[in-house]
């Protein structure tokens, strides 16, 4: 069955996981419709989407929308008489804030398995993920900040995440290794890259800015830095996990 599951999933590849209705989004529109939504929506709706009575967007509970199409007309054209405001968006904008808006859902739908806060110690204790992760200001920079990872990973995505790091890497989280004409080594995570330079943090957690024409070799590293639990940690300790990453949702 897990095996199964791993299959599946791999194939699947970069798309947001957690039931048939997610499998249409992908990350990238989740995460940009969670920063667009807490630009533009989150002071009336609130963090979960429950602060206009009768309009639930967490549960998918709407007044008038159904589809989807009827969320991205909504958006645009707010509704009339109301204190939902048009707003001038994007299709790429759009498709964010309609997917992250049905991820709120499938997001909520499964309560967690595990305890969060047997999660937090595990995460800063046991699983010594505090060295190369951060948390609302607490640990390393080596690798991403996870202080909102769930408000923008299901559940499954970020069990996947432990099980099988390398599997559900995404392009901009990618470890590089690059060497100067000088010999000299570097590795890190990248940040930003362009035709000529890249911007990187090394794995001292300092800032590299590397301009490409002067360097001897330029990797980019198809293994993740971080290594897989599943032997490591048990799975009531993985469950646990999760649901403390699930907890973490503060606004970027
Ligand atoms: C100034 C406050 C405000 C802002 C900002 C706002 N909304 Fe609303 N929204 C409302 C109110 C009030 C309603 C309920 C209208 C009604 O009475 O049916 C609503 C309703 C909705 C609905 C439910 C439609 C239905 O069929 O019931 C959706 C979906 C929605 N808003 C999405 C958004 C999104 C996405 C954003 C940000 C891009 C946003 N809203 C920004 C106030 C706001
Ligand atoms: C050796 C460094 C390292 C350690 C230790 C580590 N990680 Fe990671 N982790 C990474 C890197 C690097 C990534 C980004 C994925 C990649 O490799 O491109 C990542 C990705 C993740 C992601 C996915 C982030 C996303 O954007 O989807 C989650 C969730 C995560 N780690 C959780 C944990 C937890 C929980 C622990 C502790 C049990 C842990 N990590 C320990 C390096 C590490």
């Amino acid at each position: 069955m897990v095996k199964k599951r791993c299959f599946i999933l791999a194939i699947i590849g970069s798309w947001a996981i957690s039931g048939v209705a997610a499998a249409q989004y992908s990350q990238a529109d989740v995460e940009a419709g969670f920063n667009l939504y807490n630009a533009n929506c989150i002071t009336c709706h609130g963090a979960n989407g429950d602060s206009i009575p009768g309009v639930n967007l967490r549960t998918n509970q709407f007044r008038r929308a159904v589809t989807d199409a009827d969320l991205n007309r909504l958006i645009q054209t707010g509704i009339a008489g109301t204190a939902m405001p048009p707003g001038r968006y994007t299709t790429a904008d759009l498709a964010g804030l309609v997917a992250y808006i049905r991820s709120m859902r499938d997001f909520a739908a499964a309560p967690p398995r595990g305890d969060a806060l047997r999660g937090q110690t595990i995460f800063e204790e046991k699983g010594n993920c505090t060295s190369c992760h951060r948390v609302n200001g607490k640990g390393s920079r080596v690798a991403p900040d996870l202080s909102d990872i769930g408000a923008i990973r299901s559940p499954d995505a970020l069990q996947r995440s432990l099980i099988d790091p390398t599997g559900s890497m995404l392009p901009l989280n990618r470890y590089v290794r690059a060497v100067t004409r000088d010999g000299k080594t570097i590795t890190g995570r990248r940040l930003n890259e362009d035709t000529y330079t890249v911007q990187l943090i090394d794995t001292e957690e300092r800032l590299v800015s590397l301009i490409k024409s002067e360097l001897r070799e330029y990797t980019v590293l198809k293994t993740s830095a971080m290594p897989s639990y599943k032997e490591k940690l048990t799975s009531a300790d993985l469950d646990d996990l999760v649901a403390y990453l699930r907890t973490l949702k503060g606004a970027r």
